[in-house]
């Protein structure tokens, strides 16, 4: 057992749910952030029959108030974040062929809301408790159709994806990851964005190829890299090379 804090937005479920029981089986203490109470408390009750030190934390990333209170908290009764999974994501698109010019101006707030602004939120409110771990990390789950580079090339898998919301919200999720690595650049902390494949969740009727234990393999190598580590890339499984790990282009 470790006195790490490790913090997972969106960890009721999916991909957060398994990040957070992989980086409590390395003994961290795991905060499971969940918007739902209900959903919060029977995923903290999961992890915990399982063995892991398991702690539900209200969370809602889309509500300044509630990114406060977590923050306060986390502050109160641990003094410090060791690592930062910001995990929780939406998917939406409009119209049936989802494409640019059918894109409603709500539906990309929405989205942008939860998985760009949110993160932004909830990483400004913890950072002094991450600038106060020995070597904090900060992961935030992005995904391969964020790649300008991957989704502009005829050959990749994601090509025909013509919808606006949620690539271009990963999109600047990933300038996001760059801009706060390159704060941070001369401190102990590391900032990576991860992708962690197609991988079947609710999120997409679990159609995914991979498992969620897969996906989150991805946000626990980056939460747990050593200190030569690299800091401000987008990286994880790689698709379009037949599988395995590295980084992807922007
Ligand atoms: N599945 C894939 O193939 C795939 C691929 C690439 C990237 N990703 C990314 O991986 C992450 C996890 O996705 P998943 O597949 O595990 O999806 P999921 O099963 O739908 O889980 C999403 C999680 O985010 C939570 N969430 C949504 N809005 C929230 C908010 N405002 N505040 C707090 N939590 C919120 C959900 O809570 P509720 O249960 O309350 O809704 C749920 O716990 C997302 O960022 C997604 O974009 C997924």
């Amino acid at each position: 057992m470790t006195n790490m804090i490790a913090l997972v937005t969106g960890a009721n479920k999916g991909i957060g749910f398994e990040t957070a029981r992989q980086l409590a089986a390395r003994g961290m203490t795991v905060l499971v952030g969940a918007r739902d109470a209900e959903r919060g408390r029977a995923a903290e009750r999961r992890l915990r029959d399982g063995g892991a030190q398991a702690r539900f934390l209200s969370l809602d990333v889309t509500d300044e108030e509630s990114v406060a209170t977590a923050a306060k908290l986390v502050d109160e009764e641990y003094g410090k974040l060791d690592v930062l999974v910001n995990n929780a994501g939406i998917v939406l698109s409009d119209g049936e062929r989802a494409l640019p010019s059918e894109t409603t101006l709500a539906t990309l707030r929405r989205v942008f809301e939860t998985n760009v602004f949110g993160v932004v939120a909830v990483t400004n409110a913890l950072l002094p408790l991450l600038l106060r771990a020995p070597a904090a990390r900060i992961v935030n789950v992005s995904s391969e159709v964020g790649s300008i580079g991957t989704i502009t090339d005829p050959e990749s898998f994601i090509w025909r994806l013509t919808s606006v919301p949620y690539p271009t919200s990963k999109a600047a999720l990933n300038m996001v990851t760059a801009m706060y690595a390159k704060e941070l650049r001369d401190t102990p902390v590391k900032v990576n964005a991860a992708n962690p494949g197609y991988c079947a969740t609710d999120f997409n009727g679990h159609t995914g190829f991979r498992s969620p234990e897969q996906g989150a393999e991805v946000s626990v190598h980056l939460a747990t890299l050593p200190a030569d580590g690299p800091s401000g890339q987008l990286w994880g499984h790689l698709a379009d090379s037949g599988g395995g790990y590295g980084v992807l282009p922007w």
